[in-house]
């Protein structure tokens, strides 16, 4: 029998939400803006559509404006720069959201730094980046933002807890790293060119798995008691050709070692979107607005 005990982000996810839709109605009762959120996605990748399509349902239905900006995969970098700094103008835009990977005509990097870093609620830019590193006041990507929630819920005081990161993309990996280390962790990243990925994981008193591969963390690169975080989204066939979602770990043999782990889907998952939005009203407040 499993001995983990299994993180519903799901329900982490809709407290999440539920604060923040009451924050946003109370705003609304004493007369001041709703958050606005503009999402903007390039091309017809259906992971990514249905991404944007989640997160401008999620927004409005806690009550924000949700601005959706859905451009042809030929969309040229200077039409797409020049709709950002018309968004980074208007005033009932607080956030601003451009769904990665863009198309290759397209320096992603230069459409990250055109981002107002005040509308910046992915945490993408450079400013918001350096100011994770600094411990100044901006704003944190919300993937790692909510791995770090569910870890909390679970041990609400990390410091000196041997935290192992596989992955290091600025999405999640290099970014949960530093959430790690202003908690007072002792933080490794590992990645695809480590030596001996087993025993580097099984350091680990939480272990963030955002390496993209599907389960290929098992059980036994697990230790005993374990904090498990699963970042990985991997569809794979399963039984009569359909198809299944499944995490960077084997959630089977892991739940047996682990002490507590996130399933896929229904735990990282749902928090991305729930970090964004609450990053959206923490944008608006900032504003003033
Ligand atoms: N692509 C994959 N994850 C993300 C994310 O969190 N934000 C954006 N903008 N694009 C992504």
């Amino acid at each position: 029998m499993s001995g983990a005990r299994v993180i519903d982000g799901q329900a982490a996810a809709a407290a999440i939400l539920a604060e923040v839709a009451g924050r946003i109605a109370s705003r609304k009762r004493r007369g001041a803006t709703a958050p606005g959120l503009a999402t903007l996605l390039v091309g017809d990748d259906p992971a990514s559509q249905s991404y944007v399509r989640s997160k401008n349902k999620r927004a409005s239905e806690a009550g924000m404006r949700s601005f959706e900006h859905a451009l042809p995969a030929n969309t040229g970098e200077a039409e797409l720069l020049a709709l950002i700094a018309s968004l980074n103008r208007d005033a009932a835009v607080h956030g601003i959201l451009v769904q990665l990977p863009l198309p290759a005509q397209i320096d992603s990097g230069r459409v990250i730094e055109s981002v107002d870093p005040a509308k910046d609620v992915d945490g993408f830019h450079p400013l918001n980046q350096g100011r994770l590193l600094s411990g100044g006041p901006g704003f944190v990507p919300c993937t790692p933002l909510g791995c770090l929630h569910l870890i909390k819920s679970v041990l609400p005081a990390p410091a000196g807890a041997e935290a192992v990161v596989v992955g290091r993309s600025n999405i999640v990996g290099k970014p949960m790293a530093q959430l790690l280390l202003r908690e007072s962790c002792t933080v490794t990243v590992a990645h695809s060119k480590t030596r001996d990925l087993p025993s580097v994981c099984r350091r680990a008193d939480i272990l963030v798995a955002a390496l993209g591969r599907p389960r290929m963390i098992q059980a036994g690169w697990i230790k005993p008691g374990a904090i498990v975080i699963d970042v990985g989204i991997n569809r794979v066939s399963g039984a009569q050709g359909a198809s299944r979602l499944v995490g960077d770990v084997d959630f089977e043999g892991a739940r047996e070692i682990a002490g507590a782990i996130t399933p896929v889907p229904g735990g990282v998952g749902p928090m991305t979107i729930a970090m964004l939005l609450r990053n959206t009203l923490e944008a608006c407040e900032r504003a003033g607005g």
